[in-house]
């Protein structure tokens, strides 16, 4: 066979594979421009692509999946544990023997009549010793362009590998086979037949049917997080769904902030915002994953593993997230979205009017005011980190950026207000085991529904989540409360008595922030409530929000939070004995506290 590896294992895993899926051909891929440039042409004369005007959109692509293949599918994610017990009562379960019997079966032949990719990358820079290498074979060539800006992708990564280095095998195919003349979807895929697989034992993720994002993107959240966090607990360090960004106060040091939540909650966003306060600057390190490990000092570093955002398009504009519009000038995919007449791409609420005239991301005619959303919800750019105005400095450093805060948060109308800092590391584990939040199209499900999301990981977490809580009150054993992050929850999307949120949001989140860095430089002053210490005073200079819709944003309700706590109970009672008894503590703590 002709390789461009000298790994064995990874060349006798390729053969292995080959023979199983049966594709015309096999290819490796360098990771270069020109390769890029090659697949994307292909991408083009399949019609899976199509170019947008050069001089508005340079070298970017707009591209339609399968209606029936829009998301992430929860219900189709297992993990794949020996026993039921360390998948635990958040992940759907298969035994390991049968579903890869399953997944052989449905594997045999799979990439007929097209070609396999071969796909080698690191997840963090290349050679840095928080890194890990995966190598993910794929049958399409979507998946192979979004890899390349998503990761560090090609030669190098095999070169780093040499002869004997240590990989994660990620297997991914659409499983649509082309029968010989047969014509070819513009987006294949097999909808009825998904399968997203994680054996942790093995550190192996195998995905079968779907082309889309996370399903497909296997770096992302089947390595990063949910392959990642099993890893990560082994040898003591945190994979996570949070951001990371640095922020530096008109005089005074900067300081690096993570944060964790759910899908579509406001990451990219937080992660590179234009703060309204003066003098005050955000940049951005990551806006999806952080790996987090203790430095010799004893407090927590953190690296981006990624390479690029593969961020929520509809809401993003100039208004919004200009840095994100920006990094979006040139070199990028866009997935769902809709096309305007003259080439470019359109999205809800990208600008204010609406284009009298759309082609939508189904591919149909679409003008103003008929009542259809022109970009799918869950509609995405793939994105180069490096074309973020206010990338971080650091954001390559293989050593990692130390973290002073971490913060929780969701998407809830009520009984949350918008900021509370933890007592300390346990009652701050408390609150990421709580975390509830409304569901949104980035998953397939009920958008809106309020479910219990901890520390944003429920979909992520590859083991049982009450372990996974244990790992957390274990983690803030390793350092002292003095190094250790501060832990803060907060919320933007607290809705007033007309249904509106009572917070502006985005940039004026650096009002929250700024309270953030005060606490964890000792300055900032806090009111101590039952479920934690609230601001005394947040800066709302300047900011058109009612006084009542100020009190209202940080008003904590004792009877609200009462009538939490049966939910929490019920919640933590479905961990049985792997709920740490520090939790159950807390909840009887925040109890006493309400009175
Ligand atoms: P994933 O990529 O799915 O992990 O999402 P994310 O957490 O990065 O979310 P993102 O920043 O893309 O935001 C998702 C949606 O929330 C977008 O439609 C945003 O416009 C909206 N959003 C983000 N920040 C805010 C905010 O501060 N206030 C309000 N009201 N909406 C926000
Ligand atoms: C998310 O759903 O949290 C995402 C998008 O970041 S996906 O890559 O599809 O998981
Ligand atoms: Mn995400």
């Amino acid at each position: 066979m002709n390789t461009a590896s000298k790994n064995t294992r990874l060349n006798n895993w390729v053969e292995e594979m080959a023979k199983l899926f049966t594709p015309d051909s096999v290819y490796w891929c360098d990771g270069s421009q020109e390769e890029y440039d090659r697949l994307a042409e292909a991408c083009v004369a399949a019609g899976m692509y199509e170019r947008l005007d050069e001089k508005k959109r340079p070298n970017s692509f707009w591209v339609k999946s399968d209606p029936a293949d829009v998301a992430r599918v929860e219900d189709r994610t297992f993990i794949c544990t020996r026993t039921q017990e360390e998948a635990g009562p958040t992940n759907n379960w298969r035994d390991p023997a049968e579903m890869k019997d399953v997944l052989t079966k449905l594997s045999r032949g799979s990439m007929k009549g097209r070609t396999m990719y071969v796909i080698p990358f690191s997840m963090g820079p290349i050679g840095s010793n928080i890194a890990h290498i995966g190598v993910e074979l794929s049958d399409s060539p979507y998946v192979v362009n979004n890899m390349r800006i998503m990761t560090r992708m090609g030669s190098a990564v095999l070169d780093a590998l040499g002869e004997n280095g240590d990989f994660v095998p990620c297997l991914h195919t659409i499983g649509a086979p082309l029968e010989p003349g047969q014509k070819d979807a513009a987006w294949p895929c097999n909808a009825e037949n998904k399968y997203i697989c994680h054996f942790p034992d093995e550190k192996l993720i195998w995905s079968f049917g779907s082309g889309y994002g996370g399903n497909a993107l296997l770096g992302k959240k089947c390595f990063a997080l949910r392959i990642a966090s099993w890893m990560a607990r082994e040898d003591g360090w945190l994979a996570e769904h949070m951001l990371i960004l640095g922020i530096t106060p008109p005089k005074g040091e900067k300081k690096y902030i993570a944060a964790a939540f759910p899908s579509a909650c406001g990451k990219t966003n937080l992660a590179m915002l234009i703060p309204t306060i003066p003098g005050w600057k955000v940049e951005c390190v990551g806006d999806d994953i952080a790996w987090m490990k203790f430095g010799k000092d004893g407090r927590l570093y953190a690296i981006n593993p990624e390479n690029g955002f593969f961020g929520v398009a509809p809401g993003t504009s100039m208004k919004s997230n200009p840095n994100a519009m920006l990094a979006l000038k040139a070199n990028c995919i866009f997935t769902n979205v809709a096309k305007t007449p003259d080439r470019d791409v359109w999205w809800e609420d990208m600008t204010d009017a609406e284009p009298p005239e759309l082609i939508d991301w189904n591919g149909n005619p679409w003008t103003a005011g008929c009542g259809r959303k022109a970009a799918h919800p869950n509609a995405r750019f793939t994105a180069p980190a490096s074309q973020c105005p206010v990338i971080d400095p650091a954001w390559q450093d293989p050593a990692g950026v130390p973290i002073s805060a971490i913060l929780f948060g969701g998407r809830r109308a009520g009984v949350t207000p918008l900021i509370h800092e933890s007592f300390n590391w346990q009652h701050g584990v408390f609150l990421g085991s709580i975390m509830a939040s409304e569901m949104t199209a980035a998953a397939v499900g009920t958008v809106g529904k309020l479910r219990r999301d901890p520390f944003a990981m429920l979909p992520f977490c590859g083991y049982n989540m009450g372990d996974y809580f244990a790992h957390w009150l274990a983690m803030g054993k390793k350092s002292t409360a003095d190094k250790l992050p501060k832990i803060f929850y907060v919320n933007w999307f607290r809705k007033g008595a007309d249904g509106k949120f009572l917070w502006p949001g985005y940039g004026e989140n650096s009002r929250v922030l700024k309270w953030v860095v005060e606490r964890v430089s000792d300055t900032g002053e806090a009111a101590e409530t039952a479920i934690g210490y609230v601001p005394a005073a947040l800066d709302f200079s300047g900011l058109s929000v009612s006084e009542a819709a100020q009190k209202e944003l940080l008003r904590v309700d004792p009877a609200e939070w009462k009538n939490e706590l049966p939910g929490i109970r019920e919640h933590f009672a479905s961990f049985g004995t792997h709920l740490p008894p520090e939790l159950a503590e807390e909840a009887n703590a925040l109890e006493k506290r309400l009175g």
